[in-house]
């Protein structure tokens, strides 16, 4: 861990106030928690963007009954495999079922990974989040 460093910034009174407010919301103890946070998620956008090893979750809803879709999903985590870590199925109702995805790999493995399955026809929403192994960030 780099030692710590204080640094100031110059922002619109109006803007900073708003901030307090969000970050008050959030429960936030200081503006420096909040903008380290703010930091931390741009490092995780750049390791997505320079192809570096993320980890993420791909949360997917989707209608059982539609012809071939439990297989194709569970043929693609299979494509997949080594980069799908761990799976949850839950049976929302007696047609719809959520899964959640965990993945790790490469920021556009896991891209295509995850675009490959929410493409999928009778997939009703997804979302991916990718965040940081934890590796690289303090
Ligand atoms: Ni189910």
């Amino acid at each position: 861990m780099g030692s710590l460093v204080r640094t100031g910034i110059s922002l619109d009174s109006e803007l900073l106030a708003r901030f307090d407010q969000t970050i008050a919301k959030k429960g936030y103890g200081s503006r420096s928690e909040a903008i380290r946070d703010l930091v931390r998620g741009l490092a995780i956008a750049s390791d997505v963007t320079q192809n570096k090893v993320v980890v993420a979750t791909l949360t997917v809803v989707y209608d059982h009954h539609r012809p071939n879709l439990s297989e194709r999903l569970i043929e693609a985590q299979h494509h997949y495999y080594g980069k799908v870590l761990a799976m949850t199925h839950v049976h929302l109702d007696a047609r719809n079922c959520l899964e959640v995805i965990i993945v790790k790999g490469r920021g556009t493995e896991v891209q295509e990974l995850a675009d490959h399955i929410l493409s999928l026809r009778g997939v009703k929403h997804g979302k991916l989040v990718i965040t940081t192994t934890g590796t690289r960030l303090k």
